[in-house]
């Protein structure tokens, strides 16, 4: 199977916010070497990287990867990519991984999939990081996604109060709700997650450092300081931020 071939066959013609997806998980994948160590990342864009990752195995790229979570690691399985422990390897040379929203600073909001505490540990672990994402997802300002807080489960309606109170320390508000409600949805960690809807972040460091400090926040969606690039793809092509 050639190399084009498997690209036409990534690009379904379907959905244009797919397509646009697709292109820029298939320019990020132009970065990957054989003898790689990879992080692959969780959500609908990542998927498109890892099918990519998963096809270019299968002609013979030599890679080892580290999922970010339990979905991704299943997608990696059944396309036979080789994956390792990020304990046992250390360091990534590269993660590739999505966005809910992304600033001109290459500063991100991430969680919407659930995926945030192993997302960050691997990308911590990078020595560079790609976001991939169609341009819904470049904002001015960030905070107009709802900002997800993962927590332990033991008394987290004690830490929601403290989380409320760092969000007001730190000039910040809105309303924050347990995701899933009733039958809260359960991270890869054992964790619930609460979504802080703030409209806008002021100051994403000071809230970050804030949010860490409440005993029982186990990590937060802001990543500040980890994407090196990113691949934005719009209806009139492909935008890089920083440099692949
Ligand atoms: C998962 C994430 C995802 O990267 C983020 O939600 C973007 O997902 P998608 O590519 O489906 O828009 O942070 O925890």
């Amino acid at each position: 199977m050639s190399g084009e071939s498997w690209r036409q066959r990534l690009l379904s013609p379907e959905d244009p916010v797919e397509i646009m997806k697709q292109k820029a998980a298939l320019r990020a994948l132009e970065q990957v070497r054989s003898g790689m160590k990879l992080g692959l990342g969780t959500g609908s864009t990542a998927r498109y990287f890892v099918d990519g990752v998963g096809a270019q195995v299968a002609e013979g790229l030599e890679v080892v990867c580290v999922p970010t979570s339990e979905a991704t690691r299943q997608q990696a399985e059944s396309l036979n990519i080789p994956l390792a422990e990020l304990g046992d390897l250390q360091r990534l040379d590269l993660t590739v991984d999505g966005a809910d929203e992304m600033d001109a600073a290459l500063r991100l909001v991430k969680g919407g999939g659930g995926a945030l505490l192993r997302e960050k540990i691997v990308a911590a672990a990078s020595d560079a990081m790609i976001v991939i994402a169609d341009d819904s997802k470049m904002v001015d300002q960030l905070g107009a996604f709802a900002l997800p807080v993962e927590v332990n489960m033991f008394a987290h309606q004690a830490t929601a109060s403290a989380i409320a109170d760092a969000l007001h320390a730190t000039g910040h508000a809105g309303p924050m709700s347990l995701r899933g409600g009733d039958s809260p949805f359960v991270t890869d960690g054992g964790h619930y997650l609460y979504d802080c809807a703030l409209g806008t972040i002021n100051d994403a460091e000071a809230l970050a450092s804030a949010l860490l400090a409440v005993p029982g926040v186990v990590e937060h969606g802001l990543f500040l300081g980890y994407a090196t690039a990113a691949v934005l793809a719009g209806t009139d092509g492909l935008q890089e931020v920083g440099t692949l």
